[in-house]
């Protein structure tokens, strides 16, 4: 398995993403069983898989339960990045202990790499949460800091700060190109290793589906489609759904002429990007976590490189330069 580095943290170029452990019946995901997330766990790293990210969002704190499960007495064998939401005035009056309560979910008693899971646009509230995540590095609870869905204002607002980041964890897939504007060269130029999510635009790029009645409503309800008619749907507009579907209809044609699947093609091609440390896929069982650790080591030639930037070209210009995928305008999150 191919890695990277975050500072001097190495991780793999494939990362587990488990916003889907520990979910049950009416979850985002659904339910997934422990002995699944463990099958997989160990599945990821004995292919040299050693990154994974949770959240204390995902699924009320039941994915960093499972995924502390799942590395009971391996725990060191793994990298493991938690997103904190922003505290409150009170909790950052005991941010220790609010973190800890996510390294006890954990079953650990330090984070490789912690992350505000989205920024607020209070800014002194920000600024706050970052000076009190900077103080846990210091003393040792956290090893590292990221930030996530940080977009330039936000990013400068922590360099303002002299709090040393080593990631953004941005959406960043084949028809969610907005951070290519400013947020990655920028990452690039300060030496902050992008951690990208949703890779697979939550299976799309796989293929499975070949229009947009075919998707569960809640993979539908990004800017890409329309949001009337989806009640999970937030962002009010009629979206693009042609030139969507167009892309992925493009894209399994491409795979098809190179001899392998969509999802390799487009995590491929998402590890070809500059700036671009690892992509942070979504995994259900241990097929996936082979499937998906097998697309770091697919060897992209220029031509496919071109022709894939050419063909998702037209869906970028169209869809907002705010990488925020489900509010955009005033309402968008990344800033
Ligand atoms: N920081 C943030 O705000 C943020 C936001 C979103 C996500 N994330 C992180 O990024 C991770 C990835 O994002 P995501 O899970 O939303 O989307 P994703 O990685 O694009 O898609 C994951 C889903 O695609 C399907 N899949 C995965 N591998 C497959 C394969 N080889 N073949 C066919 N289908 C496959 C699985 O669902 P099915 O099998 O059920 O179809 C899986 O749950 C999350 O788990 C989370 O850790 C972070």
């Amino acid at each position: 398995m191919k890695t990277a580095y975050l500072g001097d943290l190495e991780i793999s170029r494939i990362c587990v993403g488990c916003w889907s452990f520990g979910g049950g019946e009416g979850s985002y995901w659904g339910p997934q069983a422990q002995e699944d997330v463990d099958a997989l766990v160990r599945e990821a790293l004995d292919l040299g898989v050693n990154f994974f990210d949770t959240a204390f969002g995902y699924n009320a704190g039941e994915s960093e339960r499972a995924l502390g499960h799942a590395l009971c007495g391996i725990r060191q064998r793994a990298v493991i990045c938690d997103k904190t939401p922003i505290m409150t005035r009170e909790q950052l009056e005991h941010a220790e202990d609010f973190i800890k309560a996510g390294l006890d979910r954990l079953e650990t008693d330090y984070l490789d790499l912690l992350m505000i899971h989205w920024p607020t646009k209070d800014r002194e509230l920000l600024i706050e949460n970052l000076q009190a995540l900077d103080g846990l590095r210091k003393k040792g609870m956290v090893k590292h800091l990221g930030v996530s869905n940080f977009g330039v204002e936000t990013l400068n607002i922590a360099r303002d700060l002299g709090i040393p980041l080593v990631a953004d964890e941005l959406a960043y897939n084949l028809i969610t190109r907005a951070i290519e504007y400013e947020i990655l060269p920028l990452c690039r130029e300060r030496g902050i290793g992008v951690t990208a999510y949703m890779p697979l635009m939550q299976g799309l790029l796989t293929g499975k589906y070949r229009t947009p009645a075919d998707i569960p409503d809640m993979r539908r309800r990004s800017v890409h489609f329309n949001a009337a008619n989806n009640p999970q749907a937030r962002h009010g507009g009629p979206g693009f759904e042609t030139e969507t579907m167009a892309v992925v209809a493009g894209l399994c044609a491409l795979a098809e002429k190179c001899g392998t699947d969509a999802g390799t093609l487009a995590i491929a091609w998402l590890l070809h990007q500059p700036g671009v440390a690892c992509a942070m896929v979504g995994c259900r069982n241990a097929a996936q976590v082979r499937q998906n650790a097998a697309s770091a080591g697919y060897a992209l030639s220029p031509d496919v490189l071109a022709e894939l930037d050419a063909l998702t070209a037209d869906l970028k210009a169209k869809l907002p330069r705010c990488p925020d995928l489900f509010l955009t305008g005033e309402k968008a999150r990344v800033w």
